[in-house]
């Protein structure tokens, strides 16, 4: 059976180099199902490329290949970039090869074969130590603070909490509108404690087909089930020693619900197909958009699961009640995004600065974020004037702003725009919209039943 991939990315970017398809693809596998952003390459040549045009923490790299070996993709990594750590896997265990491997400037040697738990293994601790030096250096992980912009009394606040939840094991539950920052949360709390060498997995509970949820939670042993012929960990395994991030637990199923409050009152989980209890350390942090205590009014939600749940209660308001910090993000997308552009971060003009503090933001901080992005993008002089926003953010006649219409509605909108700006490509929409592809087929798809989305 297909696993769906439901781990997120964490903030360290693999690549990873060899020619046999068999050996990327596993180790592609394992290595995102942990968590990891990975990318593949099937030569040395793909490789040189591929770390001229993007930024990778750790190089994976097979030794032998055809054409050029990995020694030269070492090498040339030692000359050209600091601050990345290479690892060589190999085929043809010599010592030679580990020798010339670590001398050319591969501190880290993995033999093959080697099983998912060694490779998983060796990869934390290269993580652990980039975590060390970056954090010795000065830098924080993800290059930012937190990557958390904002100085409102609402988000001072909230980072005391993140400081906090990231001291202790205990359970945390986000809540907040959609586009708030509630998985930005999520992973400071992850990266800011002491689990941060460990994996930080991020499941949307929507995404699990109800009667998966027990294997793919918990996995299952070797013949558990028809189509069982591996046995496979499950998410609780997979962040042993870090996070589990179970985003939209508002919409976790009753029996998904039942099956998360056994997990934490026994500090155990069971494979599917087995008795044994498996003691796991696993911390969670829960997320939702949705009012919990109105879900256990209607019997949609376990009260004795909420309380689990609750133990650290964040909160994150929604962007039109942190004006404080509405300008500060505006200035710091503005930066960011003009940084892509390679041309001086362009102003607002007053009028557009008015309409866009007017505005009231129903997609939160997302939609903020894609704006300016947009803005940056398109604009051509220094100044971004108030006929370059988009029609929904301009003055209505005698209205300054709409609140008439429904979350929906906006999307719809909203994504129908992105699209209609990327000529209807749905890699480059998925991306500046922050959601996979597979959300953004489903959101379309939904949308065309209800008419909503024509393109
Ligand atoms: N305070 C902030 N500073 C900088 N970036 C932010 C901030 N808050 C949110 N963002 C950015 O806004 C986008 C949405 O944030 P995030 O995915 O964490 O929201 P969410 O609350 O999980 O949304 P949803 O409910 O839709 O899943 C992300 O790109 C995130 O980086
Ligand atoms: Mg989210």
């Amino acid at each position: 059976m297909e696993r769906k991939k439901q781990a997120q990315p964490s903030l360290f970017r693999i690549l990873v180099v060899d020619d046999a398809e068999d050996a990327r693809e596993v180790i592609h596998t394992h290595l995102e199902d942990a968590g990891y952003m990975v990318r593949t390459c099937a030569s040395v040549a793909e490789a040189l490329l591929a770390v001229e045009s993007s930024v990778f923490d750790i190089i994976i790299t097979d030794l032998r290949m055809p054409k050029a070996s990995g020694l030269e993709l070492i090498q040339h990594v030692r000359n050209t970039l600091e601050d990345i750590e290479v690892m060589m896997i190999t085929g043809y265990p010599s010592i030679e090869g580990a020798i010339e491997a670590i001398k050319t400037g591969a501190e880290h040697y993995l033999p093959k074969p080697f099983t998912e738990r060694e490779l998983l293994e060796a990869v934390r601790a290269i993580v652990e130590k980039l975590v060390r030096k970056r954090l010795a250096h000065g830098q924080s992980i993800s290059g930012q603070t937190y990557g958390i912009v904002g100085e409102s009394a609402a988000m001072q606040h909230v980072f005391k909490l993140i400081d906090k939840a990231g001291d202790n094991t205990a359970t945390v539950q986000i809540s907040g509108e959609s586009g708030t920052g509630k998985e930005l949360v999520a992973r400071a709390i992850h990266y800011v404690g002491k689990r941060r060498s460990s994996p930080f997995v991020s499941v949307n509970c929507t995404a699990i087909p109800e009667n998966l949820i027990e294997s793919e939670l918990f996995g299952h042993v070797k013949g558990a089930f028809t189509g069982a012929g591996t046995a496979r960990s499950g998410f609780f395994e997979i962040a042993d020693g870090g996070t589990l991030f179970l985003d939209e637990i508002g919409d976790a199923s009753l029996a998904m619900q039942g099956k998360l409050l056994r997990a934490i009152q026994e500090k155990a989980i069971y494979k599917v197909g087995s008795s044994r209890p498996l003691h796991i350390d696993t911390r969670l942090i829960c997320a939702t958009n949705k009012n919990l205590k109105q879900l256990i009014e209607k019997g949609l939600f376990r009260e004795d699961l909420y309380y689990r749940i609750n133990v650290i209660d964040i909160s994150l308001p929604p962007l039109r009640e942190r004006e404080d910090d509405l300008l500060l993000l505006m200035n710091h997308f503005r930066a960011k995004f003009a940084k892509d552009t390679g041309r001086p971060a362009p102003f607002f003009s007053d009028e557009a600065l008015r309409q866009l503090m007017l505005y009231h933001w129903p997609g939160n901080v997302r939609e903020l974020e894609n704006l300016v992005q947009k803005l940056v993008l398109i604009c051509e002089g220094d100044t971004i004037e108030l006929v370059d926003l988009p029609s929904t953010l301009k003055p209505a006649v005698g209205v300054g702003k709409r609140l008439d219409r429904s979350l929906a509605e906006y999307e719809a909108e909203y994504i129908h725009e992105v699209l209609g700006s990327v000529h209807g490509n749905k890699t480059k929409a998925a991306a500046i919209l922050k959601i996979d592809r597979k959300t953004l087929r489903e959101k379309i798809s939904n949308r065309y039943q209800k008419n909503e989305i024509k393109s």
